[in-house]
């Protein structure tokens, strides 16, 4: 049983997609994304994630792009169809259960991840929750390379396991999109990725506007901070380095 605002953005994306399949085919693909209901992003939101993400590659910014947060890979492979073909691109998931909310995370965010660990989350379209798939890392593999993108021909790496333990950034990050909802996972992707985003990079928070946690990881990490700009992209926090 498809909930309302699934059937309000299937309808949307499918008089884009007609759209655009004539008037720009690249994007017409990316929403072909929405209609495989591999993204829990909506369509406005998945597009403009594609262009950030394709601006910044125009713009030649230096360094990797990175997902923290990827579930079945709809939001993924819109990233990985905007840059070029040797740019590193770096996907980090638990490609599992996620991980328990803390105390920092509010009454919304423990209600959700309650409901998770009773088994009783739907998945989207009715389909099972892809937290339950035992084999999620080789369906987000396969779900790239049915869009063209295959890990091995395009320089991208799936790492699985909690942030805590894998994300560990050392080089330079022109583009994250962070999209892991509860505070303590968008605080460990903070710490380790804005102090090597590079003048012109951007960090992208799927949850800002959504989550609690999100927003108090970004407000507190943030908060001290200078030489960025923050707008907000339809439901979306997009955060640029400035290039000074
Ligand atoms: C909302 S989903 C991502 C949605 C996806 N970007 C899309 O296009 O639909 C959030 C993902 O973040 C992962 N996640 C959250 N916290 C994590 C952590 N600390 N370590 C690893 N994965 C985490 C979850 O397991 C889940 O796959």
């Amino acid at each position: 049983m498809m909930r309302m605002y699934e059937v309000k953005d299937r309808l949307v994306t499918s008089a884009l997609f007609w759209w655009y399949r004539i008037t720009n085919r690249e994007e017409a693909a990316i929403l072909q994304i929405k209609t495989d209901q591999l993204t829990y992003l909506a369509t406005p939101d998945l597009l403009n994630l594609y262009r950030a993400a394709k601006q910044v590659e125009q713009a030649q910014v230096a360094g990797m792009f990175i997902e923290a947060g990827c579930a079945l890979g709809g939001s993924a492979i819109a990233i990985g169809k905007a840059k070029a073909k040797q740019r590193a691109f770096r996907i980090y998931d638990a490609f599992g259960m996620i991980p328990a909310p803390s105390d920092k995370d509010e009454a919304d965010v423990h209600a959700r991840y309650d409901e998770i660990k009773a088994g009783k989350s739907k998945g989207l379209g009715g389909n099972t929750y892809y937290g339950y798939t035992e084999n999620l890392q080789d369906v987000v593999t396969s779900n790239l390379a049915k869009y063209g993108i295959p890990i091995q021909d395009n320089n991208i790496r799936l790492i699985k396991g909690y942030f805590e333990d894998t994300l560990y950034i050392t080089e330079p990050v022109a583009l994250a999109h962070i999209d892991c909802d509860w505070y303590a996972s968008v605080m460990s992707c903070l710490i380790q990725i804005e102090p090597n985003l590079s003048p012109g990079g951007k960090i992208i928070f799927d949850d800002y506007v959504e989550w609690s946690g999100c927003r108090n990881a970004v407000d507190e990490y943030f908060s001290d901070k200078d030489g960025y700009v923050f707008t907000r992209v339809g439901r979306k926090l997009h955060v640029s380095k400035t290039l000074r």
